[in-house]
């Protein structure tokens, strides 16, 4: 007889619990749902009126404790069920309700381009070591973009083919590289100069799945006095360790570029082979990623930095081939096409 007046009480208790999770879990959206549920948990057949009938079979011992969990539960019924009420009443629309107590509707994250995602990222590894970020203007003038970068008048890079021009003013043109940013940054500071210029390009190219009339490159510069071709190595090192993962391996091939003097072609190991030759690398393990070189003292000289006190280093790197390669893009053309089914891929990137 104890046993079962014991189960009784227990399956009370239970039940109390389940009612007040029901209550506070409750959705209305109507006047009618509301007075639904007065009638359904307060009324005087509704299922609390129930509870005080079995409290009548409730051991003596146990009164007190049932007791007051069912006046709490009737408590917190009238309660919400006159909250609910109230804000319906107060909206004084009767079909349309707005239950504030609801959780809220999930934020949703836009997407960022992957091109800014990569660009992003070479900023913030540049920026562990200190450099700074500048910008400059996308329509230039022949002295930014070639003479002051030492190009020859000859040069192939200032013809036609390559440069979009304006025809009624031959000096102004778009720019073809972001090196331009190198010469404006240089005329207005002297030394120490650390930074990274991203910007958009413009080359007179034929569109296809691997080249693109516009795109974006990513420009670095450093000039104090004894920068060396040995802190050029380690500071573009960290930065592939830093991007690609830290077993990556770097190439420097000789080259050449007007503005640097040695120049180099840098390679990464492939990050998708891991050096053993695959398509991506075309078998040879190695990516070339980007120009880079000492700044040619003539260059200094242009800008009015003294190139007997200082020296300093140059890179620049295209950032759709980097995020082709991050994300394995095999056609340079989505980034531009802004097809909504390739942008909502980098959804959860930050
Ligand atoms: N401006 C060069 C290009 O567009 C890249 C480069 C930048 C090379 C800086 C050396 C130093 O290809």
């Amino acid at each position: 007889m104890i046993i079962f007046a014991f189960l009784h009480e227990l399956k009370m208790l239970e039940k109390i619990k389940a009612l007040q999770d029901e209550i506070k879990n409750a959705v209305v959206s109507t006047m009618e749902e509301v007075e639904e549920l007065r009638i359904k948990y307060i009324s005087k057949k509704g299922s609390i009126s129930q509870l005080f009938d079995s409290f009548k079979n409730v051991s003596t011992e146990q009164k007190k404790e049932i007791g007051k969990a069912i006046n709490d539960l009737k408590n917190f019924a009238f309660e919400r069920i006159n909250t609910l009420k109230e804000m319906f009443e107060s909206t004084g629309n009767n079909d349309q309700f707005i239950d504030l107590t609801k959780p809220g509707e999930p934020f949703k994250l836009g997407t960022r381009h992957p091109l800014s995602l990569v660009k992003n990222e070479i900023i913030s590894i540049f920026g562990r070591l200190g450099y700074a970020v500048a910008e400059g203007p996308e329509i230039e003038d022949d002295w930014h973009v070639f003479s002051a970068l030492n190009f020859a008048s000859e040069h192939p890079a200032r013809d036609m083919q390559d440069t979009f021009f304006i025809e009624k003013y031959p000096d102004v043109l778009l720019r073809t590289h972001t090196s331009s940013v190198q010469i404006r940054v240089m005329e207005r500071t002297q030394p120490p100069i650390r930074a990274i210029f991203p910007g958009r390009v413009f080359r007179n190219e034929a569109i296809s799945a691997r080249s693109h009339c516009i795109f974006h490159q990513i420009e670095g510069l450093y000039v104090d006095e004894n920068v060396s071709f040995a802190d050029m190595k380690q500071t573009l090192l960290y930065f592939a360790r830093e991007f690609f993962g830290e077993n990556t391996q770097i190439r420097l091939r000789p080259s050449y570029f007007p503005f640097t003097e040695p120049s180099a072609e840098m390679d990464v190991s492939c990050s998708i082979c891991e050096g053993k030759g695959c398509n991506i690398c075309k078998n040879s393990g190695w990516l070339e990623i980007m120009g880079c070189g000492m700044v040619d003292p003539n260059v200094l000289e242009n800008c009015n930095i003294d190139s007997k006190k200082y020296t300093g280093f140059a890179f620049g790197m295209g950032i759709e081939r980097i995020a082709m390669l991050r994300y394995g893009i095999k056609d340079i053309r989505h980034f531009f096409e802004n097809d909504i089914r390739f942008l909502k891929q980098f959804e959860s990137s930050i």
